[in-house]
């Protein structure tokens, strides 16, 4: 590993372009084309140097002279890190660094990992959105077995559509991710993805996260609080931003910025707010929306991501802090609790002048509902054999669960009902889908999602084509106490 960052396509033609180091290379896409003016336009106005200093994150080496194939080894390893002040957590996480290494692809490309488990427990790796084959997906059992201690297996699949995805165990996962591992995946857009807009800004991936941790640096008990913990969901009490507790970003005032969010948290709903800013919405799951959304509040459910335009303004030297915001998922999930400052932006520089928001349009064709099977299920909670908490699906835990059947080139209009006092982050592997209502007309803006919010006794409905990769498919809530207490299914996608 090491800790330079590669450049993007894009940065690395300013840079032979604009022969200078037109700063901002610190995200994946910058360069010149994100900040200057349209040729003829004013010089290149960046962001202040070193702005993403705090937030860089690991890339990995990459093993592979094909430019279109990323292959790299990826370790996963207990780390001593500095957490809480004075002390180190063993963390566990994906080459001694939370979040592990950004993998930065493009459309089309392969992506090969030679994974090593060096942690004291099996298992997997899951790439989060990614539409790979079942036998790549990590999903434990179902198609391979759990990677042993000591062991290692290799993951490769190409990687078909532009966004924003990550990567997490699925073993024993609210503990296994809730101790640090996950990282993200960044897919540039290719020769076939729809096409991207200029002139977005300067790019910040952010993967957003927390850790439970004693004062002693020590890791919680990750099932403290029993049954209870298992209902709210565990929350760890120090929130991390690519593996930082409230790191400080530069910005321009008056530029954009465009901010890439994925919430890796075990349980976690992210509310964030920037005072007296709004986002502008451009993405989601799957890459862009059709049209972007004005937003006061992000809102990403544990496993979702967010793509993001800010322009921060005001008094060059002034702080502005994106505040996580408690936010009401069920009883006890929001009282007697805080904001928490989880980034600090300070201006820097000169106000600039980013000229007009591009426009940003995507056509996404929604598959009809007519002739679509119907799926009707519901998240319920029981009692287990010893008198215990028990999630599940329709009443059955995971583990006792028959799979639910499609065929490849299905369509078919999902139904999922909470009966439950607990909002569900629902999460289904291998497929996009898309939200409609109640009538089944599309949710508008339209956009390709992998996991949405079932509201607490609420019922949410979304259609799904299935596509020619047969297999078996998980899908749970993404509260991964939650997924772990039962709260989890199989779909069999058949020829
Ligand atoms: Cu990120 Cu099975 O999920
Ligand atoms: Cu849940």
């Amino acid at each position: 590993m090491n800790v330079s960052r590669k450049l993007g396509p894009m940065a690395a033609a300013c840079l032979a372009a604009c022969g200078s180091d037109g700063d901002g290379a610190g995200g994946a896409q910058t360069g010149g084309a994100g900040t200057g003016g349209a040729g003829g336009g004013p010089a290149i106005v960046a962001q202040p140097p070193g702005w993403d200093d705090a937030v860089r994150q690991v890339q990995a080496d990459d093993l592979d002279p094909d430019p279109r194939v990323l292959e790299v080894e990826l370790v996963a390893e207990v780390a001593a890190l500095p957490i809480v002040e004075g002390t180190t957590t063993p963390a566990w996480t994906y080459g001694g660094a939370i979040p592990g290494p950004l993998l930065e692809l493009t459309a089309g490309d392969r992506l090969v990992v030679r994974f090593r488990n060096e942690l004291p427990e099996p298992t997997t790796i899951h790439w989060h959105g990614l539409r790979v084959p079942a036998d790549q997906d990590g999903a434990p059992h179902a198609e391979v077995p759990p990677v042993e201690p000591g062991e290692t297996f290799e993951y490769a699949f190409d990687v078909p559509d532009a966004g924003l995805y990550w990567y997490h165990p699925h073993v024993d996962s609210a503990a296994q991710v809730g101790a640090g591992l996950y990282g993200a995946i960044v897919v540039h857009p290719g020769p076939d993805s729809p096409p991207e807009p200029q002139g977005l800004g300067d790019e910040l991936i952010l993967v957003m996260s927390d850790i439970g941790v004693e004062e002693d640096g020590s890791l919680r008990d990750p099932d403290a609080g029993g049954d209870l913990g298992t209902l709210f969901g565990r929350e760890g009490d120090v929130v991390l931003v690519n593996g930082a507790q409230n790191p400080r970003v530069l910005a321009r005032p008056g530029l954009r910025q465009r901010w890439r969010i994925v919430n890796a948290a075990r349980s976690r709903y992210l509310q964030l707010e920037l005072p007296s800013h709004s986002f502008t919405r451009i993405g989601g799951d799957g890459g862009l929306l059709e049209v972007p959304e004005e937003e006061e509040r992000l809102l990403l459910v544990p496993g979702q991501r967010v793509d993001a335009i800010v322009t921060l303004d005001g008094e060059p030297g002034a702080s502005i802090p994106l505040r996580w915001i408690p936010i009401d998922r069920g009883y006890g999930s929001s009282e007697f609790r805080e904001p928490v400052d989880v980034l600090t932006v300070t201006l820097d520089g000169e106000h600039a002048d980013p000229g007009p928001m591009p426009a940003i349009t995507r056509a996404i064709e929604v598959p009809s509902l007519d002739g679509a099977t119907a799926v009707e299920i519901a998240l319920t909670q029981g009692k287990g054999p010893d008198g215990g908490v028990e999630l599940g699906i329709d009443g059955v835990p995971s583990w006792e669960a028959e799979p639910l059947m499609a065929h490849l080139g299905e369509r078919q209009v999902w139904t999922v009902k909470n009966e439950m006092d607990w909002d569900h982050p629902f999460h289904l592997h291998g497929f996009f889908f898309h939200e409609t209502d109640a009538a089944g007309a599309p949710v508008e803006p339209r956009e390709l999602r992998d996991t949405i919010n079932i509201p607490r006794r609420e019922s949410r409905r979304f259609v799904v084509a299935f596509d020619e990769r047969p297999g078996m498919w998980m899908f749970h809530c993404h509260i991964l106490d939650h997924a772990d207490a039962g709260m989890m299914g199989m779909l069999h996608l058949m020829p």
